[in-house]
C-alpha cells in the first residue's frame, strides 16, 4: 500500500509529537513551521498526570529528566515578601499532582526533544519559513480523495490528511471552518505576561506568587527561577483593561511594556524593581503576552473530512497548566485511531475521515474538562481587597497543611482517565 501522505501545519508541541507517531506507522509526513527556525521559546511548562505517562510512552523520559527544572515548590507571599503558604512539588508516580509538577521543563527544551524524535527519519520532512495559503478537498466519500494544498511559496501538493497544529490562533482552523462560522476563541477576561530580568541574590527558587491589593484589575505577580542569571517574572491579571488592550492590539513592544509596568509599578513587594527591569533591561525583550483565551469548537467540528485539528488549535485553554499535557496526548490518540482503521480499510481516506471523528469522540471530554473555569475559584484566586487576599492566604495555608492542592484542578473522572492502548503504534512499522 502507498504511504499515507500527511501535512502537519505548526511545529510547536503537538505538531512534532504527531509527526513522531505517524512516522512510526510508515506515513510520509511533512511538518511545516511558519517561523524561519524551530520556535523554541517560552517559559516553564509542565507535564502532568497523563502527560507524564505519554512522555514515557514516547521514550523521552530520560531526555526530559535531563533538562527538567528542580523547583522545590510553590509559595504565596504577601506584599512585604513574607511567606504565607507553601506547597511542595509533587513527587513520585502516585498520580498526585501539585502546582509544581514533577516534570517542569522549559518549553524550548521540550520542543527540541520532540523535533529530535523525527529529525533523522527519512519519511519526515521539516519545512521552515513557510505555511499553507489555502486548500480544497475532494468529497469525503471519495476513496481516492485528497486535500489540495497551496503553500505560501507558491508550491502545490496533494495530501491524504492535513493536520492543523498551529496553536490558539490557528489559520488552518479558520480555513477549515466556513467563513460564516463564529470565531471559536472566547476571551476569559484576563491576561498573562512573562519576561526575564537579571536576577539578584535572594530571588527565591520557589514558584512565588504575590497578590496585590487594589488596582484597575485584579493583579498577581510571580517569579520563577530556572537559571542562575535570570529571574522570570509572571504577571497575571483578571478583568479587562482598556490601556493593556490598546497596547496589545497595537503590537508595539515598548508600548506594551509600559502599559504593564504602569499597572504594576506601585503594587508593593518588588514591583518597582521588576517594572524598572521590564521597561529598561534588554533581558525583558522576551516578553510574551496573551489574553486568557479558550478555543470552544462545537462538538463534531474538530475535523472536516481529511482536515483535523490538534493541540491548542482544537481545544486551547490558555494557562490552565494542561496545554502541553493535552498537546502531547491528542496526537497520540489521532495517530492511534487512524492506525487502527488503516489496517482494516482499503484506502487512506476510509481510515482518515472516521479516524479523525473517533479521535474527537474519545479525547474531547478530557481535553475540554477545564473549560469554563469556575466562578468560585476565580473570585477566590483573584481577590483585590486586602481582606480577600488575607482570606486566600488563610485558605491556602490550610490547603497546604491538608495537601489539598495534590487533588489537582481536574475532576476525579478526568484525572483517572487512562491513555488508550494502540497496538498498531507500539510496534515500529517494519519490525517483526
Ligand atoms: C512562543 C510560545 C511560547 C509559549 N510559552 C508558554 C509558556 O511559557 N507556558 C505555557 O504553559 N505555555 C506556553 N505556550 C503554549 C504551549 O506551548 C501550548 O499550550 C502547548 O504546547 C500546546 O501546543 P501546540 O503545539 O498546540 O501549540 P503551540 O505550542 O502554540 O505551537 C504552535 C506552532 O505553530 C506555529 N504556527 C502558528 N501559525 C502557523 C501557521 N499559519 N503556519 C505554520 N505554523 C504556524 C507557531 O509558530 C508554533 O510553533 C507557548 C506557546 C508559544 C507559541
Ligand atoms: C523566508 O521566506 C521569505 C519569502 O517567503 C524570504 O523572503 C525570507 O528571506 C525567508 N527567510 C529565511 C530566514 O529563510
Ligand atoms: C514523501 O513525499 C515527498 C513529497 O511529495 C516526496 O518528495 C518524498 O519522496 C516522499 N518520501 C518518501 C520516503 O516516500
Amino acid at each position: 500500500m502507498l504511504a499515507l501522505k500527511v501535512l502537519v501545519v505548526g511545529g510547536g508541541v503537538a505538531g512534532p509529537a504527531l509527526a513522531h507517531w505517524l512516522s512510526r506507522i510508515g506515513a510520509n509526513v511533512t511538518l511545516t513551521e511558519r517561523s524561519p527556525q524551530m520556535r523554541a521559546s517560552g517559559q516553564q511548562v509542565d507535564l502532568r498526570g497523563q502527560g507524564v505517562a505519554m512522555m514515557k510512552k514516547m521514550g523521552i523520559e530520560a531526555a526530559v529528566r535531563a533538562v527538567s527544572i528542580h523547583e522545590p515548590g510553590t509559595q504565596l507571599i504577601d506584599v512585604n515578601g513574607r511567606t504565607k503558604a507553601f506547597f511542595p512539588a509533587a513527587m513520585g508516580s502516585t498520580g498526585k499532582q501539585s502546582i509544581t509538577s514533577e516534570y517542569e521543563i522549559m518549553r524550548g527544551d521540550l520542543v527540541r526533544i520532540l523535533y529530535g524524535l523525527t529529525e533523522n527519519r527519512p519519511n519526515v520532512r521539516h519545512l521552515f519559513n513557510t505555511t499553507i495559503e489555502r486548500f480544497t478537498q475532494d468529497d469525503e466519500n471519495d476513496p481516492n480523495g485528497k486535500v489540495h494544498v497551496s503553500f505560501r511559496d507558491g508550491r502545490q501538493e496533494d495530501f491524504d490528511l492535513v493536520v492543523g497544529a498551529d496553536g490558539t490562533g490557528s489559520k488552518t482552523r479558520a480555513m477549515m471552518l466556513s467563513p460564516d462560522d463564529p470565531d471559536p476563541r472566547r476571551l476569559r477576561g484576563g491576561y498573562i505576561g512573562y519576561f526575564s530580568i537579571p536576577s539578584q541574590p535572594g530571588d527565591s527558587d520557589r514558584f512565588t506568587f504575590c497578590h496585590l491589593p487594589g488596582g484597575r484589575v485584579a493583579r498577581v505577580i510571580g517569579t520563577r527561577k530556572d537559571v542562575p542569571d535570570l529571574t522570570r517574572v509572571y504577571m497575571q491579571m483578571r478583568g479587562k483593561d482598556a490601556v493593556v488592550d490598546a497596547a496589545s492590539k497595537a503590537g508595539d513592544l515598548a508600548q506594551l511594556k509600559n502599559a504593564l509596568a504602569d499597572l504594576y509599578q506601585d503594587g508593593g513587594w518588588e514591583c518597582e524593581r521588576f517594572t524598572n527591569a521590564l521597561r529598561h533591561a534588554p533581558e525583558a525583550d522576551d516578553l510574551y503576552f496573551t489574553p486568557f483565551v479558550e478555543v470552544q469548537l462545537p462538538p463534531g467540528s474538530w475535523s472536516k473530512g481529511r482536515v483535523v485539528l490538534i493541540g491548542d488549535a482544537a481545544h486551547s485553554s490558555t494557562a490552565d497548566g494542561y496545554g502541553c499535557t493535552w498537546g502531547l496526548v491528542g496526537p497520540y490518540i489521532l495517530a492511534g485511531e487512524i492506525a487502527t482503521l488503516l489496517k482494516q480499510k482499503s484506502s487512506p481516506t476510509a481510515a482518515v475521515v472516521p479516524g479523525a471523528k473517533n479521535y474527537e469522540e474519545r479525547f474531547r471530554p478530557v481535553a475540554t474538562a477545564t473549560h469554563g473555569g469556575s466562578q468560585v475559584a476565580e473570585s477566590l484566586f483573584f481577590p483585590t481587597s486586602s481582606v480577600g487576599i488575607w482570606m486566600l492566604h488563610t485558605v491556602a495555608r490550610m490547603a497546604a497543611y491538608w495537601q489539598l492542592d495534590q487533588m489537582g484542578g481536574l475532576s476525579e473522572k478526568t484525572s483517572k482517565w487512562q491513555l488508550p492502548e494502540y497496538p498498531e503504534l507500539e510496534r515500529e512499522q517494519g519490525e517483526a
